[in-house]
C-alpha cells in the first residue's frame, strides 16, 4: 500500500514551508513526497531534493485524477481565489471530489479558526469544505489555522512610523499564529499518517488584543504607539483613504469585527502538542522583524 503524501498548492508561501519541515523536521523521505502545484516548473528547489512533482489545479479535475493516483494523504491548502464568489469552495469541492474518486485514504485540510460563527465572508467556503470531507468517506484533519502573524506586517512598519494603530477590534483579541508554525503543525500531521478524524485549532501561544500587540511593538522598538479605536464606517474610510484594495479592506474589515466579537479568541495547545515544540510568540515575532 502506498504511504505517499501529497500537498497541494506547494509554489505557495505555506507550502513551500510544509515541504521544508516534511523534509528538514520531519526527515520523510523525498521519495514519500509529491509537491503538487498549478506551476510545477516552478518547484525546481523541492525536486532537485528528489520531491516528486505535478501538476495539480483545482479547476482541473483531470489534473488531479493523474496526480492523486497512488496517493495515501492528502494536503489540500486552501486556494486564494476569493475575487469570484463561490470559486473557492467549487474548487475545495473538486479537490474533495478527486480525492474520493481516487480512493485516497486521508485527507489534510487548512481550514480557518471558528469558521461557524466567524462572520468573514470566505468563512462559509471553509465550512463547506470541511463538511464536504466529513461526507467523503475518506479519514479528515481539519486544520483550522489562525490568522497569521505575517497579516501584520503592513499595519507594523505604518504604526511605528506614523505613531498611531488604528483598529476597530475594541478589546477583542485574536490568537496570532506565524505562518511557519502552521506549516510546521501541518508537515508533523502528514509525517505521522494520521487514522483519527481530527480537528486542531492552530493558533499561537496567546490571544492578544490590539493593545497587547501596541504594547509588545513599543517595549520591542522603545516607542510610544497609541491605539486609535474607530467605529466600523471609520475605520474602513481610513483604509480606503490608504488605497488599499477593496478585497483587502473587506478582510481587514471583517476581521476587526470578528475580533471585537470574539471569534478570534482563545489559544490551543495544538502546535506544541503535534510538534513538541511551542509556537512563537508576537514578541519573538516582532523582535526577529527588527533584527
Ligand atoms: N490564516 C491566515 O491568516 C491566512 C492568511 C492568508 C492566506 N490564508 C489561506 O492560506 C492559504 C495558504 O497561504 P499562503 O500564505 O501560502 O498563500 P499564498 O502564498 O498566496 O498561496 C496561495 C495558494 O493557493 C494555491 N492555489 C491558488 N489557485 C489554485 C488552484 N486553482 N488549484 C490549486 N491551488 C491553488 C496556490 O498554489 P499553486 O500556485 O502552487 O498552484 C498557493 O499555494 C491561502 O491560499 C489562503 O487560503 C490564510
Amino acid at each position: 500500500m502506498s504511504n505517499r503524501l501529497l500537498i497541494t498548492g506547494a509554489s505557495g508561501k505555506l507550502g513551500t514551508a510544509v515541504l521544508t519541515h516534511l523534509l528538514d523536521t520531519h526527515g520523510v523521505q523525498p521519495a514519500r513526497i509529491v509537491a503538487g502545484s498549478r506551476a510545477p516548473d516552478k518547484l525546481t528547489a523541492v525536486a532537485a531534493r528528489g520531491v516528486a512533482t505535478a501538476r495539480v489545479d483545482f479547476d482541473d479535475p483531470a489534473s488531479m485524477e493523474a496526480a492523486f493516483k497512488d496517493i495515501d494523504t492528502l494536503l489540500i491548502i486552501s486556494s486564494d481565489a476569493l475575487g469570484e464568489p463561490g470559486k473557492r469552495l467549487s474548487q475545495h469541492l473538486a479537490a474533495v471530489a478527486a480525492a474520493k474518486k481516487a480512493g485516497l485514504r486521508h485527507i489534510v485540510y487548512t481550514s480557518l479558526i471558528s469558521p461557524e460563527t466567524s462572520g468573514i465572508h470566505f468563512a462559509p467556503d471553509h465550512v463547506g469544505t470541511e463538511q464536504a470531507m466529513r461526507e467523503s468517506g475518506a479519514g479528515w484533519t481539519i486544520l483550522r489555522n489562525a490568522w497569521y502573524m505575517e497579516n501584520l506586517m503592513a499595519a507594523i512598519p505604518s504604526a511605528l512610523e506614523s505613531g498611531k494603530w488604528y483598529t476597530a477590534s475594541g478589546t477583542g483579541s485574536a490568537g496570532y499564529v506565524t505562518r511557519d508554525d502552521c506549516a510546521r503543525a501541518a508537515a508533523a500531521v502528514l509525517a505521522a499518517s494520521p487514522t483519527e478524524n481530527k480537528v486542531y485549532s492552530i493558533t499561537g501561544p496567546q490571544s492578544l488584543s490590539v493593545d497587547d500587540l501596541v504594547a509588545t511593538l513599543n517595549a520591542v522598538y522603545g516607542k510610544t504607539i497609541e491605539v486609535v479605536q474607530l467605529d466600523e464606517a471609520g475605520f474602513i474610510g481610513g483604509l480606503k483613504a490608504a488605497g488599499l484594495p477593496d478585497i483587502l479592506v473587506q478582510i481587514i474589515a471583517e476581521f476587526d469585527k470578528d475580533v471585537k466579537q470574539g471569534n478570534m479568541a482563545g489559544v490551543s495547545d495544538a502546535i506544541a502538542t503535534l510538534t513538541g515544540k511551542a509556537p512563537t510568540s508576537f514578541a519573538d515575532f516582532v523582535s526577529a522583524l527588527k533584527s
